[in-house]
């Protein structure tokens, strides 16, 4: 059975994107056959696998607007498959207001082709509107970036409460695949929000290690590479490797 996983927080700049194409990266490394889906209009996703976002006229958008549109499907960018998007994107959100059932737009989209792929990672925009509710409607699990700062510890309970909020109205099988810790340094909020981040999630779903700040993050995907092509022995390798590892253990 294939897995859907929705990478998501409502916070901005929590590492999403740069989890959701190095989690793909692994999971290829593990033979997986893997797809990711950028359903942000800033389409970072698309820029960081090495596409030009606004050259492209087809994007995710497309199939979800129109069944009749398959799936804009660019493959085999470093061994992973992917659909961009682009800031039209953001037009199609303001069009999906007026279509019935929307929520289930991107998870009919993804029907036809689910079977071909081991794992469908849908990197979601930073927000709690429809699009997140989309990507989470299509999903079977979410993961969930959550950076090592107060203010994000105090969003857990409304991301929480929205994935309670999905499972009770349109997806009841949606699972949390894991929590991961971001952005981590060696500052003392940082230690003590780890802390409490581990204690209060841990009964929910695994918490992975924390995964440190790091420049070569944003220098592998300014370079338009996962960051174990960029710099194959980064320490931070490890807790990726564990993420994939524990995304082959979901039941
Ligand atoms: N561990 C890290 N250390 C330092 N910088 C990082 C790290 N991970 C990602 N970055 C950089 O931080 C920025 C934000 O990361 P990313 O785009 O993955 O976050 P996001 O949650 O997807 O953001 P958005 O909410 O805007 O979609 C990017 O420039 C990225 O290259
Ligand atoms: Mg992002």
């Amino acid at each position: 059975m294939t897995k859907i996983i929705a990478v998501f927080n409502q916070a901005g700049g929590v590492m999403k994107t740069t989890l959701t194409h190095n989690l793909g990266y692994h999971l290829h490394l593990k033979k997986r056959k893997t797809l990711l889906i950028d359903m942000d209009p800033q389409g970072s996703l698309t820029t960081f696998m090495g596409l030009e976002p606004h050259e492209l006229d087809q994007i995710i958008g497309n199939s979800i607007l129109n069944e009749e549109t398959s799936l804009p499907i660019h493959k085999n960018l470093n061994g992973i498959d992917l659909v961009p998007a682009n800031i039209t994107l953001s037009a199609v959100e303001l069009q999906l207001a007026s279509v019935m059932a929307r929520e289930v737009r991107l998870k009919q989209a993804l029907e036809q082709i689910k079977n071909q792929y081991d794992y469908i990672v849908i990197d979601c925009p930073p927000s709690l509107a429809i699009l997140s509710i989309l990507s989470l409607t299509a999903a079977n699990y979410v993961l969930i970036p959550i950076q090592t700062h107060f203010k994000a510890f105090k969003g857990t309970e409304l991301l929480l409460d929205t994935i309670k909020q999905i499972k009770k109205h349109v997806n009841p099988h949606l699972a949390i695949a894991g929590f991961v810790p971001t952005l981590f340094s060696n500052a003392n909020q940082d230690k003590v929000i780890l802390e409490a981040l581990e204690q209060q999630l841990t009964p929910l779903a695994t918490v992975y290690p924390a995964i440190p700040r790091a420049t070569a993050f944003a220098d592998a995907a300014m370079n338009r590479q996962p960051l174990a092509l960029y710099s194959a022995k980064h320490p931070s390798l490890d807790v990726l490797k564990k993420i994939a590892q524990g995304m082959e253990k979901l039941p």
